[in-house]
């Protein structure tokens, strides 16, 4: 399997901390979508953070996935489904014969989140969701991975 490639949006942190998770345990790269128009504060609040990621994307930024076979994308809930942020990325990047998974924290119900996010992957072949009530240990999402088949 070629390289995976990490890009989630989070705002308080949870989903963050997944995806933060998911890049040491995979070995993957990992993209953040800032949704700050300018980066400095950012960069100036999580430093720590900061080493490990590969890029911010700024909103509109396309970035390019050529290389990557296996997208793993990482959402808060909001109205049960992914944010604004995340379904723009998304709706701009052509996920065609690449595997995408979907990550996502939540407060307690996310309703039918999967199914909005996996129509709009349109011809990305869809790997599944995992979804977590705001925080789980890796080992968790280790296990969660592989009942999805996902090595
Ligand atoms: C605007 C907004 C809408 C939300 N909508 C939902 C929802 O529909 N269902 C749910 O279970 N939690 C909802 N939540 C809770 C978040 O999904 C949850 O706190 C999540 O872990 C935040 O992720 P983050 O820390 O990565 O930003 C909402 C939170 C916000 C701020």
């Amino acid at each position: 399997m070629g390289k995976t490639l990490i890009v989630y949006h989070s705002v308080s942190g949870n989903t963050e901390k997944i995806a933060l998770g998911l890049s040491r345990l995979l070995e993957a790269d990992l993209v953040k979508i800032n949704d700050k128009e300018k980066s400095g504060s950012l960069l100036i609040k999580t430093p720590s953070i900061l080493l490990q990621w590969s890029g911010i994307l700024r909103k509109d930024q396309k970035i390019n996935i050529d290389a990557y076979e296996r997208i793993f994308i990482g959402s808060p809930c909001w109205g049960y489904r992914v944010t604004p942020q995340v379904k723009h990325f998304v709706e701009n990047h052509d996920f065609r014969g690449k595997e995408v998974l979907l990550f996502m924290t939540h407060g307690g119900d996310c309703g039918n989140s999967s199914d909005r996010f996996k129509a709009l992957i349109k011809d990305g072949i869809y790997l599944g969701m995992l979804d977590y009530q705001i925080s789980v240990e890796d080992k968790v999402v280790m296990k969660d991975l592989k009942r999805l088949g996902v090595k």
